[in-house]
Order: structure tokens, then sequence, then C-alpha cells
């Protein structure tokens, strides 16, 4: 192939069939925070099958890929093969930056220097920095023991607070309740019991995060921002031995790694993790043989909730049925040559997770709940499954840092909720085992009615 030739383009109509299928309704969720009408929507309407049933016909369309976009403005392509997916994210950050347009446009609402939007050396310092911090080639984070108890304590006020003990004030867990006492676990973990109750805090980036969600069609809120990533700063500087902020309290403001604008993507990213505890939760409610085989994890444990394949596994596989990120973003710094054709420079590339995660062609179990996909001899792998292009926390030099810290401080959450508690899930029907699972699950309308075990 000549390098010269472009990559094949989708016609006008197909682009817009991309749009409205695929973009339009994923944005339409609420890329940095959701918007609970349109998940319920989202669900209804089953838009993310159709979604990904949009992106097979592209494939089968234009077999190869990737798929050049016809757009007026942006030069976009659409990655639609797994060796592909995994070229990609292993040629992070050059020549795929993770600092795409959109994502810089949306990040600085309230993250300006995070290593999410950040290039060349100030990348390479603020990703040792958010590795350091969270640990993140290890799968127990060496401040569990600092962790744990705090995931227990909130856990047990939780529980405490539903069915019809003394200080009950409500027999269901619906989302509100859950929310807010993952909120105090994460503000907790993150900066120390000072600021269990600081929803001023993450009530600032809720605002922020919202406006984020238009990127750069939404002006910045300076005022606010700043005010914010003040108010982060100081809870850096007063951050409690133990807390994960604690191995910020050193290092300047003006270090190339800018500490400071590193945190919020953590109460951000952290805030999404409750949303894939709660599904799991739905999940094991709704699938017996899996809940037994969690229970057993859980009474058979002498680790103190440090390792818990099964449930970790079943974190990843909700995070698979319902990626987090659907959206994977990339732009190219030069002009990149592939099999078919080549891609220009500043060409961006999206990597939609649920067409991978959940292409039946490819993945026989693609609609179903099977957490040993992600057990191998009992350990669960967290990397990308290469075969099928399962990335639920993306792949190569750009993953996620804080995997296993999540699924840490999730499992642990979920075994201390089950330990002696069972969850009903009202209309438990919408995930049977024996129907594929919906494309969507609106994590805003579950609701369980605990009973001891
Ligand atoms: C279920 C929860 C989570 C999921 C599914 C998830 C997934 C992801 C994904 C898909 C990316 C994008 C990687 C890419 O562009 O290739 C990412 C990036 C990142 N995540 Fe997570 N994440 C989660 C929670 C967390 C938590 C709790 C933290 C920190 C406490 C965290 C820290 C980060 C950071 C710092 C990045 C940027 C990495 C870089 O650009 O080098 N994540 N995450």
């Amino acid at each position: 192939m000549n390098a010269a030739t472009p990559l094949p383009t989708a016609s006008a109509r197909d682009t817009t069939a991309f749009l409205l299928d695929v973009l339009i309704p994923t944005a339409a969720k609420g890329p940095l925070m959701r918007r609970p009408r349109v998940e319920a929507l989202a669900e209804r309407l089953n838009l993310d099958r159709r979604a990904v049933t949009r992106m097979q016909k592209l494939e089968e369309k234009y077999p190869g890929g990737p798929l050049l976009l016809r757009l007026p403005i942006r030069k976009q392509a659409v990655v639609l093969l797994p060796e592909h997916l995994h070229a990609v994210l292993a040629g992070s950050p050059e020549p795929f930056s993770p600092a795409s347009s959109e994502k810089r446009g949306a990040l600085a609402h309230f993250q300006p220097r995070n290593v999410l939007i950040s290039t060349g050396g100030e990348r390479t310092a603020r990703r040792a920095l958010q590795e350091q911090a969270l640990d993140t080639n290890s799968p127990v984070h060496r401040l569990a023991s600092s962790f744990l108890p705090v995931v227990y304590e909130e856990a047990d006020a939780l529980l405490a607070s539903i069915g019809d003990g003394d200080g009950a004030t409500t027999d269901v867990l619906d989302w509100d309740l859950f929310i807010t006492s993952w909120l105090r676990i994460i503000r907790r973990v993150i900066f120390g019991d000072g600021a269990r109750d600081d929803n001023q805090l993450t009530d600032m980036l809720a605002r922020l995060r919202k406006d984020a969600n238009w990127s750069a069609l939404k002006p910045q809120r300076r005022k606010t921002r700043d005010e914010f990533l003040r108010r982060v700063q100081s809870r850096i500087n007063t951050a409690a031995p133990g807390s994960l902020a604690s191995v910020m309290r050193g290092i300047s403001e003006q270090d190339p790694a800018a500490p400071r604008d590193q945190v919020p993507q953590w109460l951000f990213a952290f805030d999404t993790s409750g949303t894939s505890a709660f599904r799991a939760l739905a999940l094991l409610s709704a699938h017996d043989e899996a809940a037994k085989k969690a229970r057993e994890e859980i009474d058979a444990d002498t680790t103190g909730g440090r390792n818990l394949p099964f449930l970790r596994a079943t974190v990843l596989e909700t995070v698979r049925l319902w990626p987090n990120t659907p959206m994977i973003l990339r732009q190219t710094t030069t002009e990149v040559t592939w099999d078919n054709g080549t891609m220009p420079a500043k060409c961006g590339l999206l990597i939609f997770a649920p067409y991978f995660h959940r292409d039946g062609r490819r993945l026989p179990q693609a609609d179903t709940f099977d957490p040993g996909i992600w057990l191998q001899d009992d350990v669960v792998d967290v990397g990308a499954r290469e075969d099928w292009g399962l990335v639920p926390f993306s792949a190569g030099p750009a993953s996620c840092p804080g995997r296993h810290l999540v699924l840490l401080l999730t499992s642990a959450l979920l075994a201390r909720l089950l330990q002696d508690t069972s969850f009903t899930l009202e209309g438990a029907s919408r995930l049977s085992p024996s129907r594929p699972l919906p494309g969507s699950l609106d994590n805003f309308s579950l609701r369980f009615s605990p009973r001891p075990r």
C-alpha cells in the first residue's frame, strides 16, 4: 500500500448514522457527569445495543479500518478491530496522544494540568506521580490497612441506616443512600477522616463536571475552578498520614508533576467506581450462582478483604458490561501509516469500548455476566484481554493507574455488604440470567431490599 493512500472514509450517510446511533447518545449521557434522565432513557430504549449494532455494520461494510468519518471540520477516525485497538493503546502517548482536543476542552474545566491532558516531559512527571500515589503495580495498595477500615466503617453505617434496627431511617437501599456513603469513603481515603463530610468539595466538583460535559463549548467558570483547586490544595496540605494525598504533601505546587491537579481525577474517577460497585451488587442480586460463589469467598477470606479474586472479577466484569469510560480517545501527533492507508496528523481516534466489550461475533458470552473470564488460576487479570479487545481499564502506557486500587476498595465494600446481608433487587427481571443483559444499566434507578442472611 502506498503510504500516501488515505484510509477508507465512511460515506456521508454512514457518518450520520454513526453520529446518531453511537456518538450523540453516548455524549448525551454526560461523559464527565452522568445525566440521570438520559441514563434512564438509554436503558429504556436500549441505545447502547443500537450503538454496538451500528459499529458492527460499519465494520462489515468497511472491513479493516480504522475508518475515517466524513466530517466538515474535525479529522476523526473510529477503530474497528481489536488488533488496532491494542496498537493504538500501546502507541500512546506517541504517536497516539491521550491529550485529544475534546478531552483538553473538557478536563480544563476542573484539572487543567492533569496527566490525562498533558504531553511530553510534563506527562511523564505527572504519570510517575500518579503511579507512585496509586501504587499502580501492586494488587494490594501499600496503604490498604488505612483504607479498608474506612470501607468497613462506612459500609456498617450504611447497613445500620437501612432495615428495622435502631437508627434505621429507611428499608430500601437506593442510589442516593449508596453514593452518599461511597463519597464519604472516597474523601476519607483520599484526604483522611477530616474530609469525611466535606460535601462542598464534591459539590463544587460536580458543578464543574457538568460544565465539562460540554467540553470547550461551555466557557470555563474560572472563579469556581480556582476556588475548588484552592480547596483541594488546602486538603492536600492537611492530608492525614495514611491517606492517598499524603504522598503529595511535600511536593511544591510549581513542580512539573502538578500534584494539586492530579487529585480531582481521583475524586471524579472514584465517584464513577461507585457506579460500578452498585451495578455489581445488582448483578450479584440477580445471579444466584455468582452470589453463592461470592459468599463462599467472603466466608473463606483470611486476608481481611485484600484478596477477593471473585469479587474483583465481578467488578471487572461489571465494567466490561457497562464501561465507565465508553469513549477512549486519542489524537495522532504525526501522520500514521496503517496496512490499508495513511491517517493524517492531528486526527482524532475513537475506541468505542462497548462495541469491543459486547461484540457477540467475537465474544460468545458478550451479553451474559461471567466473572470467570477474568480469573486465571484464581488470579484476576486486570489487564486487557488481547484476543477480544476487552479494555475496562484501557491498556498500554496510559491505562488506568488506579485499577488495582478500585478493585481493592470495591471488592472490600461488596464483601462487607454481603457478609451478613442479602439484597433483593427490585425488578430483578431486567438483569435475568435467562435473557441478554441490557446495553445500558441505569444505576440511578436501582433499589434493593436488604434482609439478614
Ligand atoms: C471503575 C473505575 C474506573 C475505571 C473503569 C477507570 C478506567 C479508566 C480508563 C478507561 C482510563 C483511560 C485510559 C486511556 O485513555 O487509555 C483511565 C485513566 C485514568 N484513571 Fe481510571 N478508572 C477508574 C477509576 C479510577 C480511579 C479511582 C482513579 C484514581 C484514584 C483513576 C485514575 C486514573 C488516571 C490518573 C487516569 C489517567 C491515566 C493517564 O492518562 O496516564 N481511575 N481510567
